[in-house]
């Protein structure tokens, strides 16, 4: 039984295989479901696939071993699209009708991920791309520079109008957003800025409940917290599910333990 967040408890951390974890919510129980799934992205042979760690393949030198490695990164393009079809069925039963998907991913996944949105019943939308500046990792000469990330949104059926600013709501939301990484606000090896989930839960109408069922260091709780949503963090690795705790319980001002002592 998983414990939804409540106005009181705004965020919560639930440590568990997220398949798992998505199967037993309730129908049209959350208003969003926001993620960042393993990309699985560049093996093009088995070998590129199992012989290097998370952190081999995604951390720069001179931070590598400081954060811990994750699962689920293994697959080829097939497998990994079947693997999304499942969660992103149940992603979709749970979310209400009219509400939104977001999940990111890279340039290599893109074409595969917009397909298996669509064959898991979303309504594909559009691509929003985060821009993370020339400070990103440093291309090869006369390449173009791989300093975009895409977060693919979409909706259950119907897109529900957004109140304007005049009628009191929150405005347009931007389809672009350009910020740096920042090693201090870094505390996964694939984490992404607070400032970049702050502009994304704000597809959740405020005090709306968002599932992340791929929470690694909980970004998306803590931007929830921020902006006045609620959020159910999924993640496996105990590592990552304290580092969660401990971020969230931060922002709301509270002590991680007593707030989030669920273990599935
Ligand atoms: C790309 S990371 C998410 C990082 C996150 N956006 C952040 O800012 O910290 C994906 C996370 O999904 C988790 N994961 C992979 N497979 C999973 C599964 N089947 N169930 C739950 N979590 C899983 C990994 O442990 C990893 O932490």
């Amino acid at each position: 039984m998983i414990e939804l967040p409540t106005e009181l408890e705004p965020v919560r951390v639930f440590q568990g295989d997220s398949l798992v974890a998505l199967r037993a919510l309730p129908d049209g129980c959350a208003d969003a479901l926001i993620t960042d799934p393993p990309y699985s992205s560049g093996g093009m042979v088995r070998a590129d696939r199992v012989n290097h760690t998370t952190d081999a393949k995604y951390t720069l030198t001179q931070h590598a071993g400081k954060r811990p490695n994750f699962g689920g990164d293994n697959m080829d393009q097939r497998a990994w699209q079947s693997w999304c079809y499942e969660w992103l069925v149940e992603a979709k039963r749970i979310v209400k009708p009219g509400g939104y998907l977001v999940t990111f991913t890279d340039w290599r996944q893109l074409p595969a991920l917009t397909d298996v949105v669509q064959w898991a019943g979303w309504v594909w939308r559009g691509v929003n791309v985060w821009d993370k500046t020339e400070a990103a990792k440093g291309p090869h000469l006369g390449y173009f520079g791989y300093q975009s990330e895409f977060a693919v949104w979409a909706t259950n059926g119907p897109c529900v109008t957004k109140p304007s600013l005049a009628e009191g709501g929150e405005g347009r939301m931007p389809g672009c957003f350009r910020q740096a990484v920042s090693v201090a606000d870094k505390h996964h090896q694939t984490g992404k800025p607070t400032p970049v989930m702050r502009w994304l839960v704000r597809c959740c109408p405020p005090g709306g409940l968002i599932v992340d069922p791929f929470g690694g260091s909980g970004t998306t709780g803590v931007a929830a917290a921020h902006e006045g949503r609620r959020c159910l963090v999924i993640e496996r690795e105990g590592p990552y599910v304290e580092i969660a705790r401990q971020r969230v319980g931060q922002v709301l001002g509270r002590d991680a333990g007593s707030l989030f002592g669920e273990v599935a």
